[in-house]
């Protein structure tokens, strides 16, 4: 776990920096590091799969592949989460398709024998079996997984005993839990946009933690948050690591304003902000006076990431006549899309034979101590 201590190196970074190595080229690209992170990281602690507005009403459904495990998160009769496996108890059939959502009245039923489930996971029928075969239903419910919520956003912990999320929310050197005056919990979803990006997830979050990269990938960004300019993703002088817009700009946008209307009751000088802030490991959170944008981060093996994009924004904004989020969308997608590009790049460099590892300058900070949670996370030593 991290301690106040390595938080305070994150920040105390001024003059004592060191160039730190950056992982090896085979954690990129290994099918044998890769099968230690779907053990250790994706399926051993907490990992943000969506948002609750999608399951809002009891027998709501989704279905995820978390690391290649198909998963689903359900709303039961009393309006509680529950999350399963999406494995047949029978003989193990995956039941749901991949991605679905939709609403079940009172059971999921399997396409093989059509067995059938409740939404607390019980097996409910069996057609078929005979009653005096001494087979007993409650011997075989579906495989269940913890389920949480935070801000409206949805955590799976796939780990047979989970530590309590906020636990792993607030650990290390960032964390969502600081902006709770966005009221994150009653924004919903009003654009989804879906990459398919050929690069490993890690290449993905690195990229997202460092804006050396900046001045020459994100010509336009830079005219918004002049910060970016020289490499840097955190001013010192702002708390909860905001980046001050260009002088006027209200909004993210290539002109700095939108018509949306803004969030009510952040803090005055949030109206002219940027927060931009990474729950490890795959949820990379933007906040913006009228918008918030998130990366969620699958990864498809070592070499492919999907990664969803979705903003949110007020309820009662969305479908209303001031809902124009064009502008907002259109200057994120043109920075998304050169970020992938760049990570395809960064991933086809890491694979050659003559990379080992590389090495991160001091503006690569947050990556070096992403890289010092993914070890610890992995169990290896720390490299300090
Ligand atoms: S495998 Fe699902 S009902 Fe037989
Ligand atoms: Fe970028």
């Amino acid at each position: 776990m991290r301690t106040e201590k390595d938080r305070a190196a994150v920040r105390d970074d001024s003059l004592r920096w060191r160039p730190r190595p950056t992982l090896h080229g085979r954690d990129y690209t290994s099918e044998e590091v890769w099968e230690q992170e779907r053990e250790r990281i994706w399926f051993g602690d907490w990992v943000c799969i969506g948002r609750s507005e999608e399951v809002a009403a009891p027998g709501d459904y989704l279905v995820r592949d978390l690391a290649g495990e198909s998963i689903f998160v359900v709303r039961n009769r009393e309006g509680l989460l529950r999350c399963f496996y999406n494995v047949c108890s029978h003989r193990g059939t995956k039941f749901l398709d991949d991605d679905a959502r939709g609403n079940v009245r009172k059971a999921f039923r399997c396409p093989y024998h059509a067995w059938t489930f409740d939404l607390d996971g019980r097996l409910i029928g069996t057609p078929n079996v005979r009653e005096d075969e001494l087979f007993d239903r409650a011997d075989y419910p579906l495989s269940p997984i913890a389920i949480g919520e935070y801000a409206g956003f949805l955590f799976v912990n796939l780990s047979p005993e989970p530590r309590p999320l906020m636990e792993a929310l607030t650990d290390g050197a960032e964390s969502i839990t600081a902006f709770e005056r966005y009221r994150m919990e009653e924004l919903r979803i009003g654009h989804r946009l879906v990459y398919e990006v050929e690069a490993n997830w890690k290449i993905v979050v690195e990229n997202y933690n460092e804006c050396l990269h900046c001045p020459t990938v994100h010509p336009e960004l830079v005219q918004v948050v002049p910060l970016f300019r020289f490499g840097e993703v955190w001013d010192e002088r702002t708390r909860d690591d905001g980046n001050r817009m260009v002088e006027g700009a209200t909004s993210f946008t290539m002109t700095g304003r939108s018509e949306l209307p803004k969030f009510p009751d952040l803090d005055p000088e949030d109206y002219g902000m940027y927060y931009g802030t990474y729950e490890f490991p795959n949820l990379m959170l933007n906040l913006h006076p009228d918008c918030v944008m998130y990366y969620l981060a699958f990864p498809r093996g070592p070499r492919h990431t999907t990664v969803v994009s979705e903003y949110l924004f007020r309820p009662e904004v969305i479908g209303g006549p001031d809902f124009k989020p064009q502008p907002v969308i259109e200057f994120w997608d043109l920075i998304s899309r050169q970020d992938w590009e760049v990570c395809a790049r960064a991933q086809t460099g890491v694979g050659s034979r003559a990379f080992t590892t590389g090495v991160f300058p001091r503006q690569d900070r947050f990556l070096f101590w992403f890289n010092e949670e993914y070890r610890l996370a992995m169990g290896r030593p720390p490299v300090g």
